[in-house]
């Protein structure tokens, strides 16, 4: 082991806080006299034989949520600063509370709000039947208030509801701006780390993910969760975006009442109801992974007579510029007796999940060519893979959990990519249908 210790020192004025490394009687820049004062500041710096570092086995704390405990990769690290970013309304206060609750087993935790009062606060613990003995609430947003009320309760979790609240005097600017979010959240950092306090801090994010806030925090926290829905819908999902302790991208799943969030644990059936709209052209059941989990989704597209001179193409749910694409395969590869250029294309993943993963690309094909050539696609097969430009169907990961699921929702038939057939361990009773490209894909459900 090697030791570096280092020293430096500097002069400021006490009047102005002018700064500089020489000596001075006049401060050159305010004019006092006799105000300098000499600071040191001491760096050591040690270099750790990678061999010789012991690992201490922390054990993580459980909310006893699993939706939670789960997708932070089985409880939460102890003094880790946990950022929970969300649209305004999407129910991030209300989560924090339900895990405030269960926090408050093991030790005290301390609400923080800058948005409503104690009273307000109370009122939603009330409705969700929130009274345990180990939560204390605090109304504030002075940030130096906050970290002495910290240290002299010394809870064991700290809520800060919201950082674009708090404020920090030594920065003029008001609350909500970059200098003093980054400021605020540098504090809270060096507070988890000293005095061993886990801490979350939540934040408003705008529909779109931009805004001078939870964002520009990504990289000085621990955790980074985003809290998501569809305007108007009762579920909810919470995504791990970064994690320095556990798999990133897992996402739990709830749902509001009005008796607050209940977790959901059976998630197919939020997306896919056994209803009839499967029964329509254009209608087509995949299953998309998200994180571990197998949804099972309804993949529905509409296809209309286009009174424009450049067809429109629109999507909820999955990336417009990816449908395009699919689109011209479709076109070049496929002998469709119709012109696309006169035909308008909506594409849209029933109950407003957004899927990124392309192994849901070949039911989405399917759902254009059934809603043109308007035909039923048979009600209990379920259709997976990724399509390449050459029109062959490509291997998707995670095929057999797939398959579980489909066969658990009582479908008969899947199809799914030939080059899938060598790492398949699925055994059970479902048809396994093999499509190569596009149309022998097509054969199958026509
Ligand atoms: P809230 O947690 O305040 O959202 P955020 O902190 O993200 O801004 O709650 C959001 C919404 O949830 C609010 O419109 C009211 C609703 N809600 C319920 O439907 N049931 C409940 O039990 C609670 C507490 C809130
Ligand atoms: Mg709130």
């Amino acid at each position: 082991m090697k030791n570096t210790s280092t020293s430096s020192s500097y002069y400021f004025c006490k009047q102005c806080n002018y700064k500089t490394y020489q000596w001075f009687g006049k401060c050159p820049v305010c004019k006092t006299w006799n105000s300098v004062s000499k600071y040191t500041t001491i760096n050591s710096a040690h270099a750790y034989r990678l061999k010789d570092i012991k690992i201490k086995q922390l054990s993580k704390y459980k909310t006893q949520i699993n939706e939670f405990d789960n997708i932070m990769g089985g409880g939460i690290v102890p003094d880790s600063l946990i950022l929970i970013g969300g649209a305004p309304g999407v129910g991030k206060s209300t989560l924090m509370l339900h895990i405030a609750s269960k926090l408050s087993n093991l030790g005290l935790v301390l609400y923080v709000s800058g948005e409503e009062s104690v009273l307000q606060i109370k009122s939603r613990a009330t409705r969700i039947e929130i009274s345990e003995q180990n939560i204390f609430l605090l109304s504030e947003t002075n940030i130096y208030n906050i970290v002495n009320i910290i240290c002299e309760m010394h809870p064991m979790f700290v809520i800060i509801d919201s950082i674009q609240t708090m404020y920090c005097q030594d920065f003029g600017t008001s609350s909500g701006t970059v200098i003093q979010i980054k400021e605020i959240a540098t504090q809270l950092l060096q507070l988890a780390k000293t005095h061993n306090i886990t801490i979350f801090i939540l934040g408003h994010i705008t529909k779109d993910g931009y805004l001078a806030g939870p964002k520009i925090l990504e990289h000085v926290v621990d955790t980074v969760l985003y809290f998501e829905n569809e305007k108007y819908n009762t579920y909810k999902i919470l995504r791990v975006y970064k994690n320095r302790f556990g798999p990133t991208n897992e996402i739990g799943f709830f749902k509001m009442s009005s008796f607050g969030l209940s977790e959901v644990l059976d998630t197919s059936l939020i997306y896919y109801r056994d209803n009839n709209t499967i029964n329509i052209a254009g209608n087509i059941v995949t299953v998309a992974i998200e994180g571990t989990r197998p949804i099972i989704l309804e993949v529905q597209a509409l296809t209309v007579k286009s009174e424009f001179s450049i067809p429109r193409r629109m999507s909820t749910g999955y990336d417009i510029k990816r449908i395009m694409i699919l689109i011209a395969v479709i076109e070049k590869r496929l002998n469709i007796p119709i012109n696309m250029h006169n035909i308008d294309i909506f594409i849209n993943i029933a109950s407003g999940i957004k899927i990124k993963e392309t192994a849901i690309d070949a039911a989405i094909v399917s759902a254009i060519i059934s809603a043109i050539l308007e035909f039923i696609c048979p009600k209990d097969i379920i259709i997976c893979g990724e399509l390449g430009l050459s029109g062959e169907i490509r291997p998707i990961s995670f095929i057999t959990k797939r398959l579980l699921e489909a066969e658990k929702l009582g479908f008969k038939k899947a199809i799914i990519p030939i080059g899938n057939l060598n790492n398949i361990t699925y055994t059970g009773k479902m048809a396994i249908l093999e499509a190569k490209d596009i149309s022998t894909m097509l054969q199958f459900i026509k």
